[in-house]
């Protein structure tokens, strides 16, 4: 069988309608409008309502995506999406939405890899295109951030939002080098550095969910150098410099992360996606949030050359680089 090409057919995103500004997040906790955008340029964060769940966010970014495709969700056979905060421990959110969507072929499972998980979500569905186990796949990357992080905490709770973003990936014959698709994927994991970003619950250890818990100027460095070597270790593995990439999409954790990578890399800043300011740290959503945003704004256009990255607990780190 020949190898197939993975093309990023339609992308959406879904946020929910509560925004809690910075100034609001002062009344809940001792910070400061001030003190939240110089350290991360963060100004507000979109906060899920009370019943609204992972899943239903979810579903209206994966509708809108399959919309922007043009694809019917019939034709898809395979749903991989990336949570950390799935709406039950069993089933998964996956299959939630496969129902939801009417889908009743093919496969749906969710991915672990915390604010990487859509890359590695992303890198799955290429996988099983490329190998003809799917045609159509949906990749969601959603997340309730609020619903785990400790509310009386001000070194963490005022960095997450909630939301989720979808992409369409369809298999079609590679034909050549230029092919719009996937065009390499690079995935890494360091599960020594579990103290430094984790959740203190679990079903298995605690039997509750637990919360958020981050040494963030810790996590900091290390994302920094491990972004960078993310990126510089895919673009050589493509034979592509980092220069020919048009539009850097990276996960949104903090600005100052965004501006130190680019720094490092020499990146121009108006390359850099940025949605921090208006989303937060969404996790596995901010990828395909801000791959969302910038498409529908008519910044990436098709042709364009992307360079996705993210690092989140575990450590698990990765970049996928993709021809729009
Ligand atoms: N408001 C006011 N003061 C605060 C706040 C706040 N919200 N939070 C912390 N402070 C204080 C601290 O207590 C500390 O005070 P002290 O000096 O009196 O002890 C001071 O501010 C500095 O704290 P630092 O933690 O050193 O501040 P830093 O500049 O490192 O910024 C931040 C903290 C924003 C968390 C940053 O370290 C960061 O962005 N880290 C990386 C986050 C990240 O990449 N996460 C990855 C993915 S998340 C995931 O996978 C789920």
């Amino acid at each position: 069988m020949d190898e197939r090409v993975s093309r990023i057919a339609g992308v959406g995103s879904h946020l929910p309608a509560r925004i809690l500004s910075n100034e609001e997040m002062s009344a809940l906790v001792d910070t400061s409008d001030e003190w939240i955008r110089e350290r991360t340029g963060i100004r507000q964060r979109h906060i899920a309502a009370e019943g609204e769940t992972t899943a239903d966010l979810a579903e209206a970014a994966a509708r809108k995506a399959l919309d922007h495709a043009g694809i019917d969700a019939s034709d898809i056979d395979l749903i991989v999406l990336a949570t950390t905060t799935p709406d039950f421990t069993f089933p998964s959110t996956a299959t939630v939405i496969q129902a939801r969507l009417g889908i009743t072929q093919g496969a749906a499972f969710d991915v672990q890899a915390v604010c990487t998980g859509f890359v590695y979500a992303m890198s799955i569905a290429d996988n099983f295109i490329a190998r003809g186990q799917a045609r159509n796949a949906i990749v969601i990357g959603a997340e309730t951030m609020s619903r785990i992080v400790d509310w009386t905490d001000r070194t963490t709770c005022v960095l997450f939002g909630d939301g989720a973003g979808a992409i369409v990936l369809s298999g079609e014959e590679r034909e050549g080098p230029n092919d719009p698709g996937v065009l390499a994927s690079y995935l890494r994991s360091d599960g020594r550095f579990k103290d430094l970003l984790h959740v203190d619950g679990g079903p298995s250890s605690t039997q509750s969910v637990g919360h958020l818990r981050m040494v963030g100027n810790q996590v900091f460095r290390h994302a920094v150098t491990n972004i960078a070597e993310s990126m510089t270790t895919i673009a050589g593995r493509a034979g592509v410099a980092i220069e020919d990439v048009d539009w850097f999409v990276p996960h949104q954790a903090n600005q100052r992360i965004l501006e130190g990578v680019a720094r490092k890399l020499s990146i121009p800043t108006e390359k850099v996606i940025s949605t921090v300011a208006d989303h937060g740290n969404t996790s596995a959503a901010s990828v395909p949030l801000a791959l969302d945003r910038a498409i529908q704004d008519g910044r990436i256009k098709r042709g364009d050359l992307l360079l996705m990255e993210a690092l989140g607990g575990g450590f698990t780190w990765g970049a996928a680089l993709a021809r729009y």
